[in-house]
């Protein structure tokens, strides 16, 4: 039997299923991952314009490094936010407007479709892209944020902002603050009610799918250790190994635009 039909049978009989997705099911849409060659981690590249602004581009057009180099704690933690809230806001500020020229691929659709099939599904996402969300699924856990949110660290007040790009760097509140981008930095706590829903989604779960993500950054990734252990039937579908290809019952090496429309 092929590997997507013995997916399918899984898809099929499975009581509850549950999937993790990471920056891998947008990378064919055009979103650049964070730890691949190429990946945000790895090859950020950036050139201040004429009129000041930092634009940052990718390898291929070979800007001045701005950005090049930068580490995770460079750019995505409150202390670098706290040291530097313009420089940090450039880089969410560029994102977003790779992301808003971006459009979810067959694999975002694939999933959307699974859940209006599927009486007890979750999808709990790291990405903060809105990609799901685009693609019409509704039963998301947002476990590291959302880029269009703002949260003021004032105030504390959120709200959600589509621009591309923002007028003014930093965004400021109502009151006065400065406001943040609404993800999970490193070194920061998960939404803690999202967290425990996505734990009990993946301890409940007859079917977890694992998709495009490196499986390196934790809590998240411990997700697919509880589903195992509860039981679950565990797929990856990513064409790299990650730690978890290893105990998963199916490693399927497969970009998830081509593998998931498949198991439907
Ligand atoms: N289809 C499926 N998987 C893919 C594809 C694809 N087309 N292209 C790449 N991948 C896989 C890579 O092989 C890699 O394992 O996606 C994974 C991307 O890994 P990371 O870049 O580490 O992204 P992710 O796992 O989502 O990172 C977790 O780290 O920096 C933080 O907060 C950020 O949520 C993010 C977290």
């Amino acid at each position: 039997m092929t590997s997507a039909g013995t997916i399918r049978d899984w898809v099929a009989s499975a009581h509850s299923i549950a999937v993790l997705t990471g920056a891998g099911i947008s990378a064919e849409s055009g979103i650049p991952t964070f730890r691949d060659a190429g990946g945000l981690w790895k090859n950020f590249r950036a050139e201040r314009t004429a009129r000041g602004a930092h634009q940052v581009t990718d390898e291929q057009s070979r800007p001045a490094a701005l950005y090049a180099n930068m580490t995770p704690e460079q750019l995505a933690t409150p202390q670098a936010f706290a040291r530097d809230p313009k420089f940090v806001w450039e880089w969410y500020d560029w994102r977003r407007s790779v992301i808003a020229q971006a459009e979810p691929n067959a694999g975002h659709m694939a999933l959307a479709q699974l859940e209006k099939r599927t009486a007890d599904f979750t999808l709990v996402t790291q990405n903060v892209d809105g990609l799901h969300d685009r693609a019409g699924s509704t039963r998301l856990l947002k476990v590291h944020g959302d880029i269009w949110t703002l949260r003021c660290t004032l105030c504390g007040r959120e709200r959600q902002d589509l621009r591309p790009n923002l007028p003014e760097l930093p965004p400021q509140c109502h009151c006065g603050g400065i406001e943040r981008p609404g993800v999970v930095w490193f070194g920061e706590n998960l939404p803690p009610e999202i967290w425990s829903q996505a734990e009990q989604s993946a301890s409940a779960a007859g079917l977890f799918l694992v998709v495009g993500t490196s499986a390196l950054v934790y809590p998240a990734a411990g997700l697919v250790h509880l589903a195992k252990a509860s039981g679950a039937k565990v797929v990856e579908v990513n064409p790299a190994e990650t730690p978890v290809s290893g105990m998963v019952d199916f490693s399927w090496r497969a970009p998830a635009a081509e593998a998931l429309p498949q198991i439907l």
